[in-house]
């Protein structure tokens, strides 16, 4: 029964400063905005991917699917980096969007990325040249 409350309680601080984060991120940039504009076309309005555009590109419609498992799995590293750099058909993004813009679009679909804890504490390391 304690654990339950402890649970519950862990619960709604876990709710309570995700609600904060993404509200931070929307006073910088309009993730929804940037997603709609930028990304929608392809990977659909509601981040399932657009299986007429992967009929185009003859993929896996599964592969535009942002809100899939294989997705979701990754971390938001990885996915900065293939929203920056560009991967097979999806094209950079580094040119046009900010870095901030980048990493607020990927918080909007990979929200699993925030809840999870990290897997190591971050720590400061000094720019490799
Ligand atoms: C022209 C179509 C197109 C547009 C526009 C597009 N993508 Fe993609 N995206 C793709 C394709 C195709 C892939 C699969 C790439 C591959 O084969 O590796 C992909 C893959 C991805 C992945 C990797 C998913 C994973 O699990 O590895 C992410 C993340 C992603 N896109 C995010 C975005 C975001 C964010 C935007 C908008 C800023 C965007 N894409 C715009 C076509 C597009």
């Amino acid at each position: 029964m304690k654990n339950a409350i402890i649970g519950a309680v862990a619960a709604c601080a876990l709710a309570a400063s995700l609600a904060h984060a993404a509200e931070k991120t929307k006073a910088k940039t309009d993730a929804t905005a940037l997603y709609k504009k930028n990304c929608a076309a392809c990977h659909g309005a509601k981040m399932q991917g657009n299986p007429g555009m992967a009929k185009v590109f003859k993929l896996e419609p599964g592969l535009l699917d942002l809100k899939g498992k294989a997705t979701a799995e990754k971390t938001d590293e990885a996915l900065v980096k293939v929203v920056s750099e560009g991967s097979g058909k999806m094209p950079g993004y580094k040119k046009s969007l900010s870095a901030a813009e980048i990493a607020a679009v990927v918080a909007y679909f990979h929200p699993a990325a925030k809840a999870a804890p990290k897997a190591k504490p971050e720590t400061k390391e000094p720019a490799k040249p």
